[in-house]
């Protein structure tokens, strides 16, 4: 077996001619800011959701930063984060001027830990972040519930989870808002990075609109001081043509996905997902947890296979965010997590050998 890459990004793009001669015209035309593919993927994306509207941003990082400011909080505001994410989810609340407030995530999909997010609401809750982390989904249904009739927003971090549904609708379309990255290692890249913003409502995505764009809908339109988080036209193209096959790449994902489950339910060494809604995940990552892991990465390793770590610190252990109380879940959750190899572009016979692999080391 030749070596397993974690990711290969080439491999992974679909006609690369027709992104290439894209490009070309783009360049030839000098068409580098707005224009109309930008809008097309702000309706095909929207299209693709679900949802009313859709702003593309800068990036995912910004595209919180501008959800969360939306949002007109109090300064100071409490916003609760789950404690497993990339470090931009609360970056984005601090950024805001806002406090964040860390929660346990749930042994089962790692997203937010419902049992503590009970405990974690009180007066001055003022938002909630849940992240679909993995591409599996947080239960938007049973948060729903724990704030209903409080004046608590949601914001919903799909930036790992394109195309991830809760009962056939798409996470992003929950909450008040939801925030996307297309960060080239997402499900759905670009050539560098790229994000976007949905909602519903149309007074937030004028205000996320202007936001983004110096306060401005159209040139000189300026109707507040902002910022510049445009995402450029040759990224919106590229993105274009990959969402018309992204459908495709969800199928795979979950077929390598099924062949893990099937190869390693028995190995009781190693915990799996165990999905609540099942067939709905996108699988950006497949985690599975262990005591073992360091030694199982290096035994990989020499196997050929790659394999990577989301992540290996808690945000709650790094110094410069202030909550940083002990949670039960999570504690230590980095030094055991182990993301295996998933991509459409990697062979069952591939996911089988390291399946195989992993066998192999907790009988010898
Ligand atoms: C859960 C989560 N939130 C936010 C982001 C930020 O996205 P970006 O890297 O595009 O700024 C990422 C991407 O790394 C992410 O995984």
């Amino acid at each position: 077996m030749k070596k397993i890459k974690f990711t290969n990004l080439f491999a992974l793009l679909p006609e690369k001619k027709k992104i290439v001669s894209k490009i070309i015209t783009l360049i030839r035309n000098s068409k580098f800011v707005g224009g109309e593919e930008v809008s097309l993927l702000e309706k095909n994306f929207a299209k693709f959701v679900k949802i009313n509207n859709c702003i593309t941003v800068a990036n995912g990082t910004d595209a919180l930063e501008i959800a969360i400011n939306s949002l007109k909080l109090k300064k100071g505001s409490e916003i609760i984060v789950p404690n497993n994410t990339w470090i931009s989810t609360a970056e984005a609340v601090v950024t805001n001027n806002h406090k964040v407030k860390f929660c346990d995530v749930n042994l089962d999909d790692y997203t937010i830990c419902l049992k503590d997010l009970k405990k974690k609401i009180n007066l001055k809750t003022k938002a909630i972040i849940a992240v679909h982390l993995y591409g599996n989904p947080a239960n938007m249904i049973g948060i729903k519930k724990l704030i209903k009739n409080k004046n608590i927003k949601i914001i919903e971090d799909c930036a790992q989870a394109h195309g991830t549904k809760i009962n056939g609708r798409h996470v992003g379309t929950f909450g008040d808002l939801g925030t996307f990255s297309f960060f080239p290692g997402k499900n759905i890249g670009a050539f560098g990075d790229a994000g976007a913003i949905v909602t519903n409502s149309k007074k937030l995505a004028l205000y996320c609109k202007r936001m983004k764009s110096h306060g401005a809908l159209k040139k000189y339109d300026h109707m507040f001081s902002a910022r510049n988080s445009r995402l450029d036209t040759i990224n919106c193209s590229v993105l274009n043509i990959k969402l018309l096959h992204y459908n495709k790449a969800i199928r795979k994902r979950n077929l390598l996905a099924n062949l893990y489950f099937k190869e390693l339910k028995n190995l009781h060494q190693v915990k799996l997902f165990n999905l609540k809604y099942k067939n709905q995940s996108t699988f950006h990552q497949f985690v599975i947890r262990t005591d073992y892991r360091d030694a199982l990465k290096k035994y990989l390793l020499k196997k050929k296979i790659e394999t990577m770590i989301h992540y290996p610190y808690m945000l709650n252990e790094l110094k410069f965010f202030k909550d940083r109380k002990k949670l039960n879940n999570s504690n230590k959750l980095g030094q055991k997590i182990l993301s295996l190899p998933i991509s459409e572009e990697h062979s069952s016979k591939e996911v089988k050998y390291v399946a195989q692999s992993i066998k192999d080391f907790f009988v010898k």
